[in-house]
């Protein structure tokens, strides 16, 4: 593969995990408003700062793909939405399992970047702690 082209599948992978961050970004955000009941006091700051956390990894990643010489997409990858809080975390869960899949990819793409890898490295280990958390959270109690 040409270096050209090698840059333009990681620019691609990078926009497919840009794509689930603008999406986990919009998608928190509703949830931290939607969230009531008693439940509001412990969701609300829950939502409200995974939804910043997706901004600041979008963020990331736009700045990232311009470095590059790449395009921002500005699609993002379907929202989803709920009506209770149960469905909301399994629909977090489902759209963190997906970014965390498109990093990998991009780490696969990033090939002998070392710097580039070292970097996804960073955000890779920050997305498999936020989905260990979600699987707790919508594990229940184990007896
Ligand atoms: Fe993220």
């Amino acid at each position: 593969m040409s270096e050209n082209n090698r840059k333009a599948a990681l620019v691609e992978a990078l926009n497919r995990a840009l794509a689930c961050e603008y999406a986990a970004t919009v998608q928190y955000l509703q949830q931290s408003f939607l969230v009531s009941g008693k439940e509001r006091q412990t969701f609300t700051p829950f939502f409200s700062a995974s939804s910043a956390e997706a901004h600041t990894h979008a963020s990331n990643l736009g700045n990232k793909i311009v470095s590059l010489g790449g395009m921002p997409t500005v699609e993002p990858a379907p929202i989803r939405q709920a009506a209770t809080i149960d469905e909301m975390l399994r629909h977090d869960l489902a759209m963190e399992r997906e970014a965390l899949d498109a990093y990998v990819k991009a780490w696969e793409a990033a090939e002998s970047n070392q710097p580039m890898r070292f970097w996804l490295e960073d955000i890779i280990r920050l997305e498999q702690l936020h989905i260990e958390e979600l699987e707790k959270l919508t594990a229940g109690w184990a007896s």
